[in-house]
């Protein structure tokens, strides 16, 4: 195998090209067989539904390279189910949760060369997707589908890696609506987010902080990245059915309980941000991201919440005890990763 001569401690998360990817097709009510390809195009039919009336969902996880030298993927079978229900939010054919599992391990191994050495805080990001090819006119689901799992080497989300943001919240834009697609990961969502964010970016912020899409009273989703808080005792995360339950939120209650935390999923108005000791994004690409402060753009109330060069207390072990299970310097004692032979 080839070494790599990449600036592993220096990447960003952006795309780079690697060795293979792998394709599956669902023809005639079924799926065929796993493809492996060495093409970064795919041959699509101008028609096809997913370039039309957006017929595509998305994934993301990630395979980490082990203080022990070892490949683990983490909670791959979380992101299976995640893929089954987006398929299903958007009429597609659902992808078996075990052919899932089985093209993730496969795309890893092909790619082993570009996963990022231990210690240099890089992991190997994998992106499976699926699309609708059928060609039509009509506004009707597909019958033919596509799914394609790409990987590439990447670093931190933000540029500023463990550092803390500030963040925006602006009523003038939502992400989802009430009751659409928020819970389900499908293109449209990003591309609905994308005037929000450059306008955040624009302004020198992260992300942009959206409320709930219904009442604009409630904080929704960070970006592409859930949101909570820290306060006290207690690890408070928002409740909501327009935003995407995250794996990495899951992992995090699952993590705060375990260091002695209270964990609230329920309802976060904006009046609590003053009570909060810490806030953060959390997400596969964001992992931990510090927020050290919310701007609101409409009001001009302006909440600091913690230190603008350093992380909390809170958010750092949480931080860190995550990082410390997915590369296997802590026991995983829920069994989150799989290690591959
Ligand atoms: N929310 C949105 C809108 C996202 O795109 C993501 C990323 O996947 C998340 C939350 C975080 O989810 P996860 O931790 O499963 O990556
Ligand atoms: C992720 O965290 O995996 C995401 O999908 C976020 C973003 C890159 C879309």
């Amino acid at each position: 195998m080839k070494e790599l001569d990449l600036d592993w401690k220096n990447l960003s998360f952006s795309y780079y090209p690697t060795d293979y990817n792998v394709r599956c097709t669902y023809k005639d009510g079924k799926w065929g067989e796993i493809e492996v390809s060495t093409s970064e195009i795919i041959p699509l039919h101008i028609s096809a539904s997913c370039l039309h009336y957006g017929q595509e969902s998305f994934e993301g996880l990630k395979a980490f390279r082990g203080k022990d030298g070892k490949i683990r993927i983490f909670r791959m079978d979380q992101n299976a189910k995640r893929f089954i229900r987006s398929a299903e939010g958007t009429m597609m054919a659902p992808l078996p949760e075990d052919l899932f599992c089985k093209m993730v391990r496969m795309v890893v191994k092909l790619n082993e060369r570009f996963i990022p050495p231990y210690g240099t805080g890089a992991s190997l990001y994998i992106r499976p997707l699926e699309i609708g090819i059928t060609p039509l006119i009509g506004v009707k689901p597909s019958t033919e589908y596509l799914v394609i799992m790409l990987v590439t080497p990447v670093g931190p989300y933000f540029k500023s890696g463990f550092k803390p943001t500030k963040v925006c919240i602006s009523r003038e834009y939502d992400r989802v609506a009430p009751k659409g697609t928020g819970s389900i990961k499908v293109g449209g969502n990003y591309g609905a987010s994308l005037v929000a964010g450059e306008k955040a970016h624009s302004l020198g912020y992260s992300v942009m902080l959206y409320l709930d899409p219904k009442e604009k009273k409630y904080i929704d989703e960070c970006g592409a990245a859930n949101f909570f808080a820290i306060k006290g005792d207690r690890y408070i995360t928002p409740a909501s059915e327009s935003i995407l339950p995250s794996v990495t939120n899951l992992s995090l209650r699952q993590l705060a309980k375990d260091m002695g935390l209270k964990v609230e999923e329920r309802n976060v108005t904006l009046d609590e941000i003053p009570e909060f000791d810490e806030t953060a994004a959390c997400g596969t690409a964001a992992v931990c991201s510090p927020i050290w402060r919310i701007d609101d753009l409409d009001t001009g109330d302006s909440y600091i919440i913690s230190d603008e060069d350093k992380a909390g207390p809170v958010t750092t072990a949480l931080y860190n005890k995550l990082r410390a299970i997915q590369y296997g310097e802590e026991e995983d004692k829920y069994g989150w990763c799989e290690v591959l032979d």
